[in-house]
């Protein structure tokens, strides 16, 4: 049985005579397909940290090769969709054949309609596995879609500036359940600080405005997440440290504080196996005595997860959706 992704099994079907080392991957979803013979001349533009055997970019670096088609593993948020179309206009001949392909569960059904201004002759060309596959053409007269996207969000009276790329967790509004956490935060916050899966960096951001006395990092698996925190971070006039990373696994410092809202998904489904190997790295992750808080959807079943990681778990809050654990150890 293959273990290529159904969008990748698609794309191989239909395009697999085409496909050549003029041909850009945008964004692959499942980092393992592109090891795929058809795949590896392929020079691929990521925006996470992703361990390829390709020639890669990871933004924001852009691929600077000749190509004259690109795959675009389309993104469940539409206005990232938007905003990676209007860059990848910047690097294709006005002549390139775009693809498109995804998950219906995805969204890939939207494209026509999200990708109206900035491709023409969009045509679907197959389905099958339960995914779509579209090419079209850049067209030279899009606008060009915004790019950070600023807020001020203001918890308990306190004020924190916030830059959000598109697709990045949190555009527009803050997410209840980082509030949820953002108010029940300790009275006293000092020395390391990780805010993992940072997103826009908002976690980290209030702690490092409002509790002087620490010095925060970040990490997330996005490059879109690190670029907006390295903004927000500029505007409330703070510093900190950024890690590109999947999971912690380029993290070498340890922590007095990780503060969380984890991802629990790969990909479109929920992953225990995912979330449970994060609160074992944020666990080594800590100095003796550190603590982790973690946020979560009440109906994920973290306290067992975070039992078989710490001594002590305890409820710090909830609401009718979410609620913040604090875990650490004797
Ligand atoms: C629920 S959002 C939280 C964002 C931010 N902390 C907030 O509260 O607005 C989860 C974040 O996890 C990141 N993420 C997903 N998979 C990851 C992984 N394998 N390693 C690190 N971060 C990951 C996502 O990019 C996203 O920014």
């Amino acid at each position: 049985m293959s273990t290529l992704s159904p969008a990748s099994q698609l794309i191989l079907k239909h395009l697999s005579e085409k496909i050549d080392k003029q041909t850009l991957i945008i964004d692959p979803l499942e980092a393992q397909d592109l090891a795929h013979p058809d795949f590896l001349s392929c020079e691929v533009w990521s925006f996470r940290d992703l361990q390829l055997p390709n020639t890669m970019f990871i933004w924001p670096e852009k691929p600077n090769g000749q190509y004259h088609q690109a795959i675009v593993f389309f993104p469940k948020a539409k206005e990232k969709a938007k905003w990676l179309l209007s860059q990848l206009a910047e690097i294709l001949p006005p002549e390139a054949n775009i693809y498109l392909v995804g998950e219906n569960k995805g969204g890939i059904k939207t494209c026509q309609k999200v990708l109206a201004d900035q491709l023409i002759n969009i045509h679907k060309q197959a389905s099958g596995k339960h995914c779509l596959l579209y090419s079209a053409q850049p067209n030279p007269n899009a606008t060009k879609p915004a790019g950070f996207n600023f807020h001020q969000y203001t918890i308990e009276q306190k004020s924190v500036n916030i830059a959000n790329l598109p697709g990045v967790f949190s555009f527009g509004e803050l997410d209840k359940g980082t509030e949820l956490l953002l108010s029940h935060l300790p009275a006293e916050i000092n020395g390391r600080v990780l805010d993992f899966a940072c997103g826009c960096g908002v976690i980290g951001a209030f702690i490092a405005k409002h509790y002087p006395n620490t010095l925060l990092s970040f990490s997330d698996i996005d490059a879109l997440a690190i670029d907006s925190t390295r903004e927000t971070l500029k505007q409330n006039q703070l510093t900190g440290e950024l890690h590109l990373s999947n999971g912690l696994k380029k993290i070498s410092s340890k922590y007095k504080y990780i503060f969380t809202n984890p991802p629990f998904h790969t990909g479109l489904k929920i992953d225990y196996y995912i979330s449970e190997a994060f609160i074992k790295e944020c666990g080594q992750q800590l100095e003796s005595g550190g603590k982790l808080y973690l946020v979560a959807n009440r109906f994920l079943k973290y306290p067992q997860i975070l039992q078989n990681h710490f001594d002590l778990v305890e409820v710090i809050a909830e609401d009718n959706k979410f609620k913040l654990y604090c875990a650490y150890n004797r």
